[in-house]
């Protein structure tokens, strides 16, 4: 029963806010002045990017798209993506925005099916990388905290479904998985 999960902080909302902070500085630094597209894969992405997004000083647009890969803990190689943006994006520097980073499959899709759009570059950041092997690609370019390979709720990623409105990160209680 879902009310009687307990979930245990991982990263508290105060980590969260200063973390988005430096993540903010670190992408200003690097845009300057330039226009932007960010693209926020839903539903996970979308209280981070919110937080995020409003801290970034260049020109800006942003839409979201959306990928889904997992079933309650465990993540799949099938995913559904659409990938449909309301704009053009030839020629635009696109930043795509990710909750987290698992096996790498989901943030992979996406690159490729903007790429498809004739960007003029593409850059991601997560907010959180998981610690695990990943054949699927490198890793974020910029990345909010690297986490142990443990499965996460909270501050938008969710356990189907629910969770996703907690202020923080947390670890869900291990019993629910049976
Ligand atoms: P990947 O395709 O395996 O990298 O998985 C990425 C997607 O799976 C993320 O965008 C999340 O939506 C979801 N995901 C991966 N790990 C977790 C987790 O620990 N908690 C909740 N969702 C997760
Ligand atoms: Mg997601």
């Amino acid at each position: 029963m879902i009310r009687n999960n307990t979930v245990k902080t991982l990263l508290s909302k105060t980590k969260i806010q200063k973390r988005n902070r430096e993540l903010a500085a670190a992408i200003n630094r690097v845009y300057g002045t330039m226009p932007v597209t960010a693209v926020v894969i839903t539903n996970g992405a979308l209280i981070f990017a919110a937080d995020l997004i409003r801290q970034l000083t260049f020109p800006l647009r942003f839409d979201t798209v959306s990928a889904a890969s997992y079933s309650g803990v465990e993540s799949s190689t099938n995913i559904t993506l659409n990938t449909q943006l309301k704009f053009d994006i030839e020629n635009n520097d696109i930043l795509i925005i990710d909750d987290i980073l698992d096996t790498g499959n989901t943030l992979k899709s996406v690159t490729a099916a903007l790429y498809k759009q004739n960007p003029k570059s593409i850059k991601t950041c997560v907010l959180l990388d998981k610690d695990r092997p990943r054949r699927e690609m490198d890793g974020a370019d910029f990345v909010g905290f690297k986490i142990p390979d443990v499965f996460v709720v909270g501050y938008g990623l969710d356990y189907n479904e629910y969770y996703r409105n907690l202020p923080y990160v947390g670890i869900l209680n291990p019993t629910v998985y049976d």
